[in-house]
């Protein structure tokens, strides 16, 4: 069956689509291509939204805007763009996604770059490696060597959206040539009978990332539109938005699905990356994010009180944690709505976790808090995830091999202002 009324009393407003499951789409499209991050959107959802909310010429807002993968299909689509994010690492990914870079340019510095790289015979020339914690537990020391190499060569290119480029390249390089486990979002060494025998080839994880991005850039640049993009280091539960032009007409995100420690640790697998290229907080982004300081207040939209009951009877520091994270969301909300134009429809794709056991019913949130500032509930379309950029498993604790179950489904929550 491909459609399914989940909510037998209102049957139109929730429902699950298998269409929008995109099977067999190929996510990679564009400069989609660029760089992972856990819990990425998929561009095929962004793709569909702007094709039946958006409005050429206007303004899109992404809160939580990760590597940009709406603020790439606004550009397509041809609307303005702006997106938040306090990942310093994503904000660069998304920028460089979104360049209106000159092609010439970045071949003239990445045909620079691989001439250096061929002229390395034995020795790696020495470069200044930057300070990074714990830097030889998680690098071999040839890796060091050549990684500093890069480095002095990229901090070396003049042109900004060139430089931008080959870091987005360099920060995937970082993470493949280091002892980290690439199935986790955390930060946990390789076992030592997989250390053994690792020995990452840095210049040609570098290349061969360079050629795929190049070819994402070239098709990205022939199709996107003229509009502008930026991309802004604003924590969306606590700053005014940056308002563009006019107030924005459409909103899609993905907002975390939790605090970071027991969910998704974007800090932890951006931490190298940003150490190596230098950019800032680069061990706090997991304080810095939703939920990640504690708040004796409680959200004042009650629609998961009972389910926060229900967790706090099991586990108070758990209920703490989650009430936490929903008083951040009920903030960001209000903070994005105060910037929408009185015809904005707002996208939320959000995942209803369990937490003990106990399910999260975070669409719902998401409506009623939407409520209050006067938006109707459209519908809610629930989707399956089959090629969410998640592991299968992930660890809900600091303990190494204690995994969980991820979603396996996740809720395109639309509401409009009446
Ligand atoms: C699910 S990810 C977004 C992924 C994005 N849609 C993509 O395709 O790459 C959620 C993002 O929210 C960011 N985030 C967490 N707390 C935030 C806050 N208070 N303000 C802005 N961004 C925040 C995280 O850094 C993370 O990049």
């Amino acid at each position: 069956m491909l459609w399914q009324a989940i909510d037998v009393h209102r049957p139109t407003l929730k429902y699950q689509d298998r269409a929008w499951d995109f099977r067999t789409a190929d996510t990679k499209e564009f400069t989609h291509c660029f760089h992972a991050y856990p819990a990425m959107m998929i561009p095929q959802i962004a793709r569909e939204l702007l094709r039946r909310y958006g409005q050429k010429g206007g303004w899109l807002l992404d809160p939580y805007c990760g590597t940009g993968t709406s603020l790439v299909e606004a550009s397509l689509f041809g609307m303005h763009s702006v997106g938040c994010d306090i990942n310093p690492l994503v904000r660069l990914i998304a920028t460089s996604k979104l360049t209106s870079a000159s092609l010439p340019a970045v071949d003239h510095n990445v045909r620079k770059l691989h001439i250096a790289m061929s002229g390395v015979k034995r020795t790696v020339p020495t470069s200044t490696v930057p300070d990074i914690t714990n830097l030889t537990f998680w690098f071999a020391d040839g890796v060091i060597a050549r990684l500093a190499f890069l480095r002095s060569l990229i901090r070396s290119i003049k042109d900004s959206a060139s430089r931008n480029f080959t870091w987005v390249a360099f920060s995937e390089t970082v993470r493949e040539s280091s002892y980290t486990r690439k199935g986790e979002f955390k930060l946990y060494r390789l076992p030592p009978q997989r250390l053994k025998n690792f020995n990452p080839d840095v210049f040609a994880i570098f290349s061969k990332k360079l050629n795929r991005n190049r070819q994402g850039l070239a098709h990205y640049l022939a199709a996107r539109k003229e509009v502008k993009a930026n991309v802004v280091g604003l924590d969306s539960t606590q700053a005014i938005l940056p308002s563009s032009a006019n107030a924005y007409d459409l909103v899609i995100t993905s907002p975390p699905y939790g605090d970071s420690q027991t969910t998704v640790a974007y800090g932890q697998y951006s931490r190298l990356s940003a150490e190596w290229i230098g950019l800032p907080q680069a061990r706090k982004i997991d304080r810095l994010a939703m939920g990640g300081r504690r708040t004796t207040q409680q959200p004042h939209n009650s629609s998961l009180t009972p389910a926060i009951a229900q967790i706090a009877a099991i586990d108070a520091k758990r209920a703490e944690q989650v009430t936490a994270f929903y008083v951040d969301l009920e903030r960001s909300i209000d903070s994005v709505a105060t910037c929408l134009s009185p015809r904005a429809t707002v996208c939320y794709i959000v995942g209803n976790r369990r937490v003990k056991g106990i399910t999260l019913p975070t669409d719902e949130f998401v409506v009623s808090a939407f409520a209050t500032h006067g938006f109707a509930h459209k519908h809610t379309i629930v989707r399956s995830i089959p090629n969410k950029r998640m592991p299968a498993k992930n660890s809900p604790s600091n303990i190494v091999g204690n995994t969980a179950t991820t979603m396996h489904r996740e809720n395109i929550v639309v509401c409009q202002r009446e």
